[in-house]
């Protein structure tokens, strides 16, 4: 496995495998990686001839009080792991390369940069969207894989490339759980361990939501009244969303219907986490 630092060594390297007639899988990331991820690259690394990991904690997706700073960083830990998996280059830059001096342009989505998580992370996409159009820009991939838990993320990544002919099939898969239902998250790792039993409510409260449509309930208010009330119930969880919409725009739905997307946002001691449930079909 290599370690690649420079974004001229990445662009070298990949344009040397593209002549060479390899494609090329990416797994964008921002290390702390955990099964989530991991998940990502067993797939990645069936598509692609090439596994190429990026692993950059992007300081312009982070508002001013995010958890920047404190962001889990452990770069010998995530190379072990994506190793396991069977990654052959690691790309990992510094700010300097990414952001050079002089640095302006920016992509973005626009309108479904604002829902759900956009309304209260003012320019969190914009910073999501730059860091991957440069990273697609750089290493030129077939392919690059995103979870559904970060839902709202892989649909304006989709667009931008579609909207850019970025020449990127995007992947998008499962949430990876842990045994008792909360999604695996890098920031699960702030969590105390009354915090972690807390934290259950996002996954509890997805939970009532599929017993209410599948009891028959179809109305998005409705499905949203009971899983407020359950989650304000929950002493240490300050709810920010519950978002009933539809998955490829974004827009709230008031009916249920086939791709309707559940998802909500909770901040749980310093942790804002999130989840989301996807109706393929009711
Ligand atoms: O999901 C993430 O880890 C990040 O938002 C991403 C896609 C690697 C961009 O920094």
């Amino acid at each position: 496995m290599r370690i690649l630092k420079t974004v001229k060594e990445m662009q070298l390297h990949a344009r040397k495998l593209r002549a060479a007639g390899k494609s090329i899988a990416l797994v964008p990331t921002m290390g702390a990686l955990h099964e989530g991820h991991l998940s990502l690259m067993r797939k990645a690394r069936i598509d692609g001839d090439v596994l190429i990991i990026s692993i950059y904690v992007n300081p312009i997706q982070f508002g001013a009080g995010e958890d920047y700073q404190g962001y889990p960083r452990d770069l010998e830990h995530d190379m072990q792991l994506a190793a396991g998996v069977g990654a052959d280059i690691i790309f990992a830059p510094t700010d300097e390369q990414m952001y050079p001096a002089g640095f302006k342009t920016s992509v973005r989505v626009a309108e479904l940069e604002q829902r759900l998580c956009g309304a209260a992370r003012s320019g969190h996409f914009q910073g999501v969207c730059t860091v991957v159009a440069k990273l697609f820009n750089i290493i030129g991939p077939d392919y690059a894989y995103f979870g559904q838990k970060d839902a709202q993320q892989a649909q304006i990544i989709k667009r931008m490339a579609a909207d850019l002919n970025l020449g990127v099939e995007v992947v998008v898969l499962p949430i990876v759980r842990d045994k008792d239902g909360l999604a695996l998250s890098s920031r699960n790792s702030y969590l105390s361990p009354a915090e972690r039993r807390a934290a259950l409510v996002l996954y509890k409260s997805l939970q009532l939501a599929r017993d209410l449509i599948d009891a028959g309930e179809r109305q998005a208010e409705a499905i949203k009244q009971q899983m407020q009330g359950l989650i304000q119930s929950e002493e240490l969880a300050r709810l920010e969303y519950v978002s009933v919409c539809e998955l490829e725009n974004l827009t709230e739905v008031t009916t249920i219907q086939p791709n309707t997307l559940i998802a909500l946002a909770v901040k749980v001691g310093q942790a804002r986490l999130i989840d989301n449930l996807l109706l393929e079909t009711v």
